[in-house]
């Protein structure tokens, strides 16, 4: 087992997988003033948009305009998620920072998600990792990789494998997605034991939703790992369109909370944190869901 880090990336997906299952349409100013307003509070990196089909998820719609709308472009990296050549070429001209790739582990899911086999999906990324302009940073995500929600438990040998090639192939990075939020400490020990042994820790990130209430635990194990990148939601916003039930990816403030508890360096400032993402789910009419921010900004209140 490595070191826990020191130091970790954190990287918000609330402009993305915060908002994508959302009907109602945030309009795409808002969208990028969350995006600014979270830099100000010291976060750096934003899974920030996807292009895919506008019919399959209207709320991505938008993505070369929530792009060119971010304000503060310094030291700030913008992720846009593509599913395939169209989306990346689409994310490439909005002049993102990196691109995010996308397979799951399942073929259900990816059936479902983005209407293409593991074995399809995982050739579109072979293709696409050979047009990334240098420059561009690359990582590639890996749904269901514990469960998912039609195939049930997935294999972590096969995750594993799809890891080390992914890497292989040029990913930068590979980031582990439970997509459903059914893992616990246990399934992410024995699914890293594996793909750290085909991927060295520092390519490897976590992509977990808190569906079950485990994620922040699983953060846990995966720090004892000595994984030091991950994606969290402000206000806990989120879920996929094409996982019934699901709820968001852990909410960033309870992971900031965390780090600082255990002295681990991430560059951001919870209480700032906490009070965009609350203004912004007020402002949005949406539920606001951060144990550590509802706790802190109601301890602030009494002060
Ligand atoms: P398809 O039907 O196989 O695509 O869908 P197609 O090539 O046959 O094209 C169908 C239509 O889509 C055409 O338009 C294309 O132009 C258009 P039409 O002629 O009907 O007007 N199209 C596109 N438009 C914009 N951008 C594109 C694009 N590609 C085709 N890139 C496709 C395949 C992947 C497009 C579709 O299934 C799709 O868009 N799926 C969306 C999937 C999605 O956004 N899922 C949520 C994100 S994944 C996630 O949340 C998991 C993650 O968070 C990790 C985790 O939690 O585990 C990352
Ligand atoms: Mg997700």
């Amino acid at each position: 087992m490595s070191a826990i880090p020191s130091q970790v990336l954190v990287t918000e997906s609330s402009p993305r997988d915060g908002l994508q299952s959302l009907g109602a349409l945030v309009p795409t100013e808002a969208k990028a003033r969350l995006i600014d307003d979270l830099s100000v509070a010291g976060i750096k990196s934003f899974d920030a948009v996807s292009f895919v089909n506008p019919k399959a998820v209207p709320q991505m719609a938008d993505g070369a305009g929530v792009i060119a709308a971010v304000q503060n472009r310094e030291g700030v990296e913008l992720g846009g998620l593509v599913p395939n050549m169209k989306g990346f070429e689409a994310a490439i001209e909005a002049g993102v920072d990196t691109i995010g790739l996308l397979t799951a582990a399942s073929d259900e899911f990816n059936q479902r998600n983005i209407n293409a086999t593991v074995d399809e999906a995982m050739h579109r990324i072979r293709r696409i990792l050979l047009e990334v302009p240098r420059g561009v940073a690359t990582r590639s995500y890996i749904s269901t990789a514990t469960h998912c929600p039609f195939e049930g438990d997935q294999d972590p040998d096969w995750v594993a494998h799809l890891a080390g090639t992914l890497v292989e192939w040029g990913s930068d990075t590979v980031y582990l997605g439970d997509t459903i939020g059914k893992a616990t400490p246990s399934h992410i020990e024995i699914l890293l034991e594996h793909v750290l042994e085909e991927v060295p820790v520092e390519k490897v990130g976590i992509h977990l939703h808190d569906t079950y209430g485990q994620a922040l635990a699983n953060t846990t194990v995966a720090l004892e790992h000595g994984v030091a990148r991950m994606d969290t939601s402000a206000g806990g916003l989120g879920g996929c369109p094409y996982a019934p039930g699901a709820t968001g990816n852990l909410a960033t403030e309870d992971l900031l909370y965390m780090l600082d508890g255990m002295g681990i360096e991430h560059g951001a400032r919870l209480p700032d944190v906490a009070r965009v993402a609350r203004d912004f789910c007020e402002e949005q009419g949406l539920d606001y869901n951060s144990r550590a921010g509802k706790a802190l900004l109601a301890s602030q209140e009494r002060e």
